[in-house]
């Protein structure tokens, strides 16, 4: 049979109609209607349909353990925050994306402990409480919270001038939700370029920054894990992500603060800059 631009499609189409789970079906036939209309309309050379081969190619080959340059992908091509608010809850506060620097595990610390090692930075007071969508207060949940230094490098980055597990914590809220810790103000940074997603930027003028925020992942038994961020209100590149993650309601003035019962309070002097972020986890169940 001979096939046209468009009963090719159909023959494909036709090929999966054996499929025996249905989203497995509903996903290999949307792929395919999607990428035949993105064809057509670009009518690729074969050299060009080639180079696309080749960037997937790269993009795999980047790709090993500790490095993912398909989420990465997902991430400049604003894919990772189109899944997250599709699967946002309403009655918590936002998520957004997860990065890829939570590849070790935060070490345990006391509410109050630093998670900066280095004493380089801006002094910075972090507090919190962590509630349900009804307003009742959650002690006892996990926050866990990870961030760059002030130059803008995650411990991961720079096992050299940084100990493994500096910019990372995980807290245990007490009995009223609260949960509070010192750290720096965290840097502005760019995602890895050293790769092929580094050259999708370059060919397209965009560059690498994400604003300055600070990683928490938050659960609790009964609720849905929330994965977000909080970001520094004043930071660049707070109007243009590099991976399209920010938003609004996740966005916590860093004031400085000369309080001096407060610096005594949490073991810092003055001036240190202070930022509150509350946590609202939505329950596991969908209320009424
Ligand atoms: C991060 O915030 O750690 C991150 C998120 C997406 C891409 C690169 C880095
Ligand atoms: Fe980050």
């Amino acid at each position: 049979m001979d096939f046209d631009e468009h009963t090719t499609l159909e023959a494909v189409m036709d090929s999966f109609r054996n499929t025996p789970d249905p989203r497995t079906k509903q996903i290999l036939t949307t792929l395919a209607r999607h990428a035949h209309a993105a064809v057509r309309e670009l009518r690729p050379t074969h050299d060009e349909w080639e180079q696309a081969i080749g960037f997937l190619t790269a993009v795999g080959h980047k790709s090993d353990d500790t490095r993912q340059e398909f989420v990465l992908l997902s991430d400049v091509l604003g894919i990772s925050t189109l899944v997250e608010t599709i699967n946002g809850d309403a009655h918590g506060t936002e998520g957004t994306v997860l990065g890829p620097f939570h590849m070790v595990e935060s070490p345990e610390r006391e509410l109050g402990e630093s998670i900066d090692q280095l004493g380089t930075g801006t002094p910075c007071v972090v507090t919190g409480t962590v509630t349900g969508a009804d307003g009742v207060v959650l002690g006892g949940a996990t926050v866990d919270i990870w961030q760059c230094d002030e130059n803008g490098f995650y411990d991961v980055q720079r096992p050299e001038t940084q100990p493994r597990g500096n910019g990372r914590g995980l807290f245990r809220t007490d009995e009223n939700g609260r949960f509070w810790f010192r750290t720096v103000v965290p840097s502005h940074y760019p995602i890895p370029t050293d790769g092929p997603v580094g050259e999708l930027l370059a060919a397209s003028r965009r560059h690498p920054y994400r604003p300055a925020h600070i990683h928490v992942i938050a659960e609790t038994p009964g609720y849905k894990t929330l994965t977000t961020h909080m970001f520094v209100a004043d930071s660049p590149y707070i109007d243009s992500d590099a991976v399209f993650a920010v938003k609004e309601s996740l966005v916590v003035d860093f004031p400085e603060s000369r309080d001096q019962a407060e610096a005594d309070d949490y073991g810092v002097e003055i001036p240190f800059r202070r930022a509150h972020f509350d946590i609202r986890l939505a329950p596991e169940e969908a209320p009424e």
